[in-house]
This record gives structure tokens, C-alpha cells and sequence, in this order.
């Protein structure tokens, strides 16, 4: 029954614009319309990571509560955690429309979208209202008009630190211009000295310490991969979320709509982001922690993410075109390969194929 009204739900918010649906989808998260099919709970999913306890290792990636307008109802489907934003510290109204573009046979998305929110000072309100045990990362970048970028990292990290249980620093969005120039070695080390003295300051006066991960591209060359994990280890970061949307088009079968400008997520970015996963894992060691996000629309590719090397995986595209059970099948699905292979936890899988897939070329 629920398939059913998923299918045909998902048949009307496709004669939407992708945008008008989104906001749509939204609208049915507020008001309760969308029903609920999170997975029991398994003590095997239940994954410790940076310090903190998720309920399973499927999460919501950034992007689609952009301004933690239904942070609760989307862990309520089955997600075990959610990540809002990007947040900028001021509002900003991002590209021109329509920035939103789905590659139906592809089960892929364009978007241009360029940081629409609202700022942190309306996300900051609606997360007050929020439980704090609810597992809720907070994704921060910077205005496209910002004279210090790294100054808007951290007001992030500020305004945010009694309400995130983690903070995420985008780096990696295509669609603020210059903002991947600051994945380069010099300026990274600069962005994560000020982030995370920031963090370490707000840690001293509230007794807690919130991780940070740092979101990266999966456009990245190997020494730009080398240049990444000798400065995470250096600055003894969180850890690494692998990774935003990539700009390549490669084997896309909609050769109308890939000519849209754009970062691309979906099926076709589970390769590259993995393969980048992978050679991350290897640079960093198997200690710091990595999300793995791309492409990920099943048990199977959710479990690949964590045979690569992943503690964590997120997700988005994918549920544009699988429907809200998405993360409950994924979560149940995880469980029935723990029975399967006698699996005491998933993590027992992790790094397992870390080799096979770092030994590909992006
Ligand atoms: C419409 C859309 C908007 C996004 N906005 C953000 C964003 O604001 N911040 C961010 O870090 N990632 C953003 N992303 C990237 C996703 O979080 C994710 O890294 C990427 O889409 C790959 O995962 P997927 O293939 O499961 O979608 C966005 C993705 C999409 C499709």
C-alpha cells in the first residue's frame, strides 16, 4: 500500500518543476502526510563514530533541508542521521532558475542551485526547537559575496555550537565560484586552522566537543587527494565526507539535459566518488573517520560505500527517484546482510575492497 502511494506520488511530483516538487516534498515532511518506514532497530548498525553513537550508518547528505526546516521528520523515515545546510551567515537567493535538473534515465541530477538559504539566523531558530539527542550535523559555507570566507566558516561554527552534533565545512560545492580553490593545500591548512580553533574555543566554554568533518570534491587529482589527507592528519580533523557532486558528464545517456552547467549527483557519481573514498582511506589510515556520499541508492551500494572504506554513508539523489522508504529499505536491507554473512557489526565489512577500488582511475 505504501509503495503504491509512493508511486504514485512519485509520478505527480514528477510533472513538477524538480524545485516546485522539492518544496513540495517539504511541505508533506511539515504536515505528516509522508508516511514513516524506518527499519527496527539492530544493535549490529549501530556504528560509533568521531565520538558519537548513530542509530545506523545511513544519513540525509546536505542539500536538501538546506534550512532545517524538517530535521526530525527525516530521521523519523529510517535516516540514523541528517545533516541541514549549506547555511551561509546571510541569506542568499542563489542562481537564476530554473538550477535544477533531473536526468530521469540516469537516475541523476544536475543542480546549480549556489547556496539558496535562508542564513543561520532562521535555521539557528527552527534547530532550537529540535531534541538535542536528535542527530542533526550542520553543513556551513560561505556567501558568494563574502570578503572573508574563512570569517563565515567561523560564524558557523559559532552560531551553531549548542544546537550541531557535528559540523560539516563545504568546501566542495561547484556552484559558488572560487569556493574549491580553497581545497588547495595552503588554503585549506589556513580555513582549518581558524575552523578548528573556533570549535576548540567554543569546546572550553560548553564542555563539549562537537566534531567537524570536511566535505570534499571527488574532481580531485592525486596530489590534490595527497595534499587533502597530509593536511586533515596534520590539523587533526574529524574527518572527511567523500564527496559533494562531481562536474565530469561522463556516460550520461540524457545528452540534453548534461549540457546543463552544474554539479552532478545520482547513479552515475557512484564510481568516481567511491574510487575517491577509496584512495582517501588509503592516505589517511584507518582511524579517521570518512562518510562516503554518491550514488548511493541500495543496501548493496550503501554496503560497497563501506567496503570501500567508509564508517558512515549519506545520501540524496537517489531518493529523488527510490521515494521516502529509500532509507528503511537501505537500513533493513544492511541488517539481512548481516545475518547473511554472520556479521557481529557492518563495520566488520569496512576496508574490505578499499584496495580494489583505490586501485581505479577517476
Ligand atoms: C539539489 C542538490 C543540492 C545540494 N546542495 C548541497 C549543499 O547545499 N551542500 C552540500 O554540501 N552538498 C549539497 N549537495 C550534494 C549532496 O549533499 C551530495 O554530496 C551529492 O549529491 C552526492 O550524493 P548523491 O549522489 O546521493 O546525491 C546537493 C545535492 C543536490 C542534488
Amino acid at each position: 500500500m505504501i509503495d503504491v502511494f509512493q508511486s504514485l506520488a512519485r509520478r505527480g511530483l514528477f510533472l513538477l518543476d524538480p524545485e516546485a516538487a522539492h518544496g513540495l516534498s517539504i511541505k508533506g515532511l511539515k504536515t505528516g502526510l509522508v508516511p514513516a518506514c524506518a527499519a527496527p532497530a539492530d544493535s549490529r548498525l549501530t556504528q560509533t563514530v568521531a565520538g558519537l553513537s548513530f542509530a545506523n550508518p545511513i544519513g540525509l547528505a546536505a542539500g536538501y533541508d538546506k534550512n532545517a526546516e524538517v530535521p526530525e521528520a527525516l530521521l523519523r523515515l529510517g535516516f540514523g542521521f541528517t545533516e541541514i545546510g549549506t547555511v551561509t551567515p546571510k541569506p542568499q537567493a542563489g542562481n537564476d532558475k530554473p538550477r535544477i535538473f533531473r536526468l530521469v534515465e540516469d537516475e541523476a541530477v544536475i543542480n546549480r542551485l549556489g547556496f539558496n538559504n535562508e542564513g543561520h539566523q532562521a535555521a539557528l531558530y527552527r534547530l532550537r526547537s529540535c531534541a538535542r539527542s536528535a542527530m542533526i550535523g550542520v553543513n556551513i559555507g560561505a556567501n558568494k559575496d563574502s570578503a572573508d570566507r574563512i570569517a563565515d566558516y567561523v560564524t558557523g561554527i559559532r552560531t551553531f555550537y549548542g544546537v550541531a552534533r557535528y559540523f560539516t565545512a563545504n568546501i566542495s560545492s561547484p556552484n559558488t565560484p572560487g569556493l574549491r580553490d580553497l581545497q588547495a593545500r595552503e588554503s585549506l591548512a589556513a580555513l582549518l586552522s581558524a575552523v578548528l580553533a573556533a570549535r576548540d574555543g567554543e569546546a572550553a566554554k560548553a564542555g563539549v566537543r562537537v566534531p567537524v568533518f570536511l566535505k570534499i570534491a571527488p574532481d580531485l587529482t592525486e596530489e590534490g587527494m595527497d595534499d587533502i589527507a597530509a593536511v586533515a592528519l596534520e590539523h587533526s580533523l574529524d574527518g572527511l565526507i567523500v564527496s559533494n557532486t562531481t562536474l565530469s558528464r561522463d556516460g550520461l545517456k540524457d545528452q540534453r539535459q548534461a549540457k546543463e552547467s552544474g554539479g552532478l549527483s545520482g547513479k552515475p557519481l557512484f564510481e568516481k566518488s567511491t574510487i575517491v573514498l577509496a584512495k582517501m582511506r588509503k592516505r589517511v589510515g584507518p582511524d579517521l573517520p570518512i562518510i562516503g556520499v554518491g550514488g548511493v541508492s541500495s543496501a548493496e551500494t550503501a554496503a560497497e560505500k563501506i567496503r570501500a572504506g567508509a564508517n558512515l554513508v549519506q545520501l540524496y539523489s537517489c531518493m529523488v527517484y527510490e521515494g521516502p522508504s529509500l532509507p528503511g529499505r537501505i537500513v533493513r536491507g544492511l541488517s539481512q546482510l548481516c545475518d547473511r554473512e554472520k556479521l557481529g557489526s557492518i563495520a566488520d565489512i569496512r576496508g574490505s575492497r578499499t584496495d580494489y577500488w583505490a586501485g581505479k582511475n577517476v
